[in-house]
């Protein structure tokens, strides 16, 4: 199938979806299937009594969405096959009498929605301890733009120049042909890793940081910068330590435009990554 059609399928899709749901009269968007529906009760009871927890990814009246992916074992993990696999384990469990149920968790720091410190790709910065504990919260908090990239061609310098992003606009979340379509894509929610993700070039990146004042660059999979161009465009990102990169968005249903984007990653002494949990307000 070539792109066309497939952009047309998607469109169509997309109307028919769209159509559907807003005679259910709420704002329940088509992804992620497994998931509970938008619903002002954190959980409600099932026919035979049991409570069931409502999982959400818009909250407020269609106002704040959630732009974090789950952490779950089918999510894709940085080149695996078989995914993220068992992250949490419980070795204290009310089962065999503990008093509470205590979780420990085990995974790389670079999993699902996450942030990238300059210590990830320059070991001099590892060492000095640039790490995600010292990420800028107002870079990190703040108006935001959520764009659309062309389907068909990596984040190249020319890509970059025509997007025409304003000058004085400092968050992006760039929305490349890694986002959900049915069949499509999906990367996020398929187990096994995929390097034909969309990222930048180097040339993008050195563009980005050349005529732009962005400063927090997020993406919709594992990685900002593309496959091929994996650690130079990470080299070019962090080597003044002004941008910060966030990986693994999931901008899926999000409608493009300004929103006040807000991410927090975990403080962690020495870690060059961190998961981190990332909201748009509209
Ligand atoms: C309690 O159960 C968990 C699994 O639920 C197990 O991993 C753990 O070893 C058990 N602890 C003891 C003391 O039996
Ligand atoms: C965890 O705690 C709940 C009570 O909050 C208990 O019903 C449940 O059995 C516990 N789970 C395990 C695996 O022990
Ligand atoms: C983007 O680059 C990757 C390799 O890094 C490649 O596999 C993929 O086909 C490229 N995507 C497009 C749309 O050109």
């Amino acid at each position: 199938m070539d792109n066309l059609s497939v952009l047309l399928i998607c469109a169509v899709a997309h109307v028919i979806l769209a159509s559907v749901f807003s005679v259910a009269g709420s704002t329940v968007t088509a992804y992620p299937p497994p998931y509970g529906l938008d619903s002002a009760a954190s959980f409600h009871s099932s026919s035979d009594g049991n409570l069931i927890p409502v999982r959400r990814e818009v909250y407020g009246n269609g106002r704040i969405f959630d732009i974090t992916h789950t952490l779950r074992p089918g999510m894709p993990s940085w080149g695996s096959e078989e995914g993220l696999g068992q992250f949490l384990w419980l070795p204290a469990s009310m089962k065999n009498g503990s008093e509470a149920n205590n979780s420990e968790m085990k995974l790389p720091t670079h999993t699902g929605t996450h942030i990238d410190a300059p210590g990830h790709v320059y070991d001099h910065y590892f060492d000095a301890g640039f790490d995600v504990d010292t990420l800028d919260l107002e870079v990190l908090n703040g108006p935001a733009l959520v764009v659309d990239v062309p389907r068909d061609k990596n984040i190249t310098a020319e890509v970059m120049k025509s997007l025409n992003i304003p000058k004085g606009v400092k968050r992006v979340l760039f929305r490349t042909l890694n986002k959900a379509c049915f069949a499509f894509r999906r990367l996020m929610w398929k187990k096994a890793f995929d390097t034909s993700y969309v990222g930048f070039m180097k040339d993008g990146a050195q563009w980005l940081v050349d005529n732009t004042d962005i400063k927090l660059v997020g993406i919709d999979y594992l990685s900002v910068a593309a496959y091929d161009d994996l650690i130079p465009s990470h080299l070019v990102f962090l080597k003044d330590r002004e941008v910060i990169l966030v990986e693994a968005l999931k901008l899926d249903d999000i409608k493009l435009g300004i929103y006040n984007v807000h991410c927090l990653p975990l403080r962690m002494l020495g870690a060059e990554g961190s998961p981190i949990r990332c909201i748009l307000i509209k």
